[in-house]
């Protein structure tokens, strides 16, 4: 693939990563593979937005010298310094030696204990610009979306928002543009990326995008760093908006598992009660299936029930990482409720409430429990359970409700 006008004169040079399967150290799938998006401004002066991941630093300087010579880039500016953004950065600052590097005030110590570049670094905040000739490029600082160096960058005359994480997807394409793809798959990956990512910061993204809508910033085009370029913004902003608020779905995500399959007798059961009152619900064993994609899922929808066998007074040890995602994540506005079977004493269901509760869900009033093997009976109040959850999710509120 070769260098792609994204604008008059903006390119973008990245790269794009078919194999990736993984990122942040395993806790996040990516089944789509990604790419690594850096965009060269070939004004009078010559700028460099973003690297790639240090791997493709010579797909990178092949789509530069397409255009100019890297040796005459004047600006590499470093939005964010995680490396897969700017791992690359010391060959390509190697490539381009009068190239001043930008970046914003909480950015160097990062990027000189990576790269040790052992070169001045220009830091700039929000509001600060880069004349380039006819265009302009005007930094705004993003702190916590989702680094505390996070900045995107503004060019003002195109209206084109290099935005870095925000926005993005990981989503390994042919085509650079959302608009030439399906669109469930990119707002699929889109939304994946923003409970995996963005989501612990949902009340920075509620009050930062208005700001910077009021600071004049209206881009006409949003070219993140991952994924496809939004050639109609609004779709993005407004679903980032959306999933800010703790918008969700009237739906139901049953997250188990199950030692000797009473558990898997349960959950089937308060399903069957769920669906029964016309609420959706999703059945996901949880050491089958991805845990980027459970997020996912429990983002998107309104009502988490979890269920567990008990082992050692707690939960089964699988469900362990994602009670931890849970929490950590924060997702806004869900009704939670557990359920479980054991054997001689129980505890798996007292454990799981306290991970919900500390997840910031709301508990529904009562929860599941039985020993050993349900009968008749027992599944039957387990169908009655899932019942009164749907009834209730019904009821409730997503968003900001539960906290
Ligand atoms: Fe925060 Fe895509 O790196």
């Amino acid at each position: 693939m070769n260098k792609v006008e994204v604008t008059k004169d903006v390119y973008w040079v990245g790269a794009v990563d078919w194999d990736v399967r993984s990122f942040h150290g395993f806790t996040y799938s990516t089944h789509r593979g990604t790419s690594y998006n850096a965009y060269l401004i070939a004004d009078e002066k010559i700028a460099l937005v973003d690297t790639v991941h240090e791997a493709f630093a010579d797909e990178l300087l092949a789509r530069v010298r397409e255009i100019v010579a890297p040796e005459r880039i004047d600006y590499i500016v470093v939005n964010h310094v995680e490396i897969d953004h700017s791992g690359s950065l010391r060959e390509i600052a190697a490539a381009a030696p009068r190239a001043e590097i930008v970046c914003s005030p909480r950015a160097p110590e990062g990027i000189q204990r990576y790269f040790r570049l052992g070169r001045e670094l220009r830091t700039v905040k929000t509001g600060a610009e880069l004349k380039l000739g006819r265009r302009t490029l005007r930094f705004v600082e993003i702190p916590m979306l989702h680094w505390p160096d996070s900045m995107v960058s503004y060019l003002v005359e195109d209206r084109l928002l290099l935005s870095n994480d925000a926005f993005g997807q990981h989503l390994a394409s042919s085509q650079r543009f959302a608009e030439d793809i399906a669109p469930e798959i990119v707002m699929d990956e889109a939304v994946k990326y923003y409970a995996n990512i963005l989501a612990p910061f949902s009340n920075l993204v509620k009050r930062k995008i208005p700001e910077i809508v009021e600071m004049g910033i209206q881009p006409k085009m949003i070219a993140p760093s991952h994924g496809v370029i939004w050639k109609n913004p609004q779709t993005i902003v407004d679903a980032y908006l959306r999933w800010a608020s703790g918008a969700a779905e009237e739906r139901a995500v049953i997250l188990y598992d199950t030692m000797w399959g009473s558990t898997q007798l349960m959950a089937r059961a308060v399903m069957e009660g769920i669906v029964a009152e016309g609420v959706p619900a999703l059945l996901l064993r949880v050491p089958v299936t991805d845990r980027g994609d459970i997020m996912k899922e429990v983002f998107l929808a309104k009502g988490v029930l979890v269920g567990s066998s008990t082992i050692n007074n707690g939960m089964l040890p699988t469900l362990a990482p994602i009670m931890e995602d849970l929490v950590g994540l924060k997702f806004k506005g869900k009704l939670a409720a557990a359920f479980g079977s054991f054997g001689w004493g129980g505890g798996a269901v007292t454990e799981i409430e306290t991970a919900l509760k500390k997840a910031g869900f709301r508990l529904f009033g009562s929860n599941a429990q039985l020993k050993w093997r349900p009968d008749e009976a027992d599944l039957a109040r387990c169908v009655s359970f899932g019942r009164e959850f749907a009834k209730a999710l019904k009821e409730h509120k997503a968003g900001d409700s539960t906290q």
